[in-house]
């Protein structure tokens, strides 16, 4: 998708555990901190719940990149999730860039529910990276529209 200038607009397929991330994209948007449109947020309860399949699905439904976004090692709700999640996307990430996807299409990073500066500059540095590299190509087999 691109806009009247031109702009590529990356689709950002966003996960964010619900006890630290989501609740600094919460304070971000109540603090009316600025960042671009791009992601599409889905809440889970952790992110060690994250499969590496959701992110696999998120690209195949034609997301141009994904975050996925936890509580700061040591800060998990459920003690060791997101040192769970820490060695899953470690894994995927090299599986992916072995099976030619571009790094830089996918992100993970830790940001607190204090942290809500920091949500919307990780949320912008993420979606021009994407940006930057265009749209997808790899993994794509349906490309859902959405709004
Ligand atoms: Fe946030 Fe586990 S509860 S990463």
């Amino acid at each position: 998708m691109t806009t009247a200038n031109n702009e590529f607009q990356p689709k950002i397929t966003t996960f964010l555990c619900n006890w630290c991330s989501y609740g600094a994209a919460d304070l971000a948007g109540v603090s009316r901190m600025a960042y671009p449109p791009n992601i599409r947020i889905i809440r889970i309860p952790c992110s060690g719940r994250m499969s590496p399949k959701f992110i696999l699905e998120a690209f195949r439904r034609g997301a141009d990149g994904v975050w996925v976004s936890g509580c700061h090692p040591g800060d998990c709700h459920y003690i060791a999730g997101n040192y769970h999640a820490r060695r899953k996307f470690t894994l995927l990430n090299d599986l992916l860039s072995y099976a030619g996807l571009e790094p830089g299409r996918l992100h993970f990073s830790w940001i607190s529910s204090a942290e809500g500066e920091k949500f919307a500059r990780v949320a912008t540095e993420v979606i021009e990276t994407v940006r930057a590299l265009g749209p997808n190509t790899r993994f794509v087999k349906d490309r859902i529209e959405v709004a």
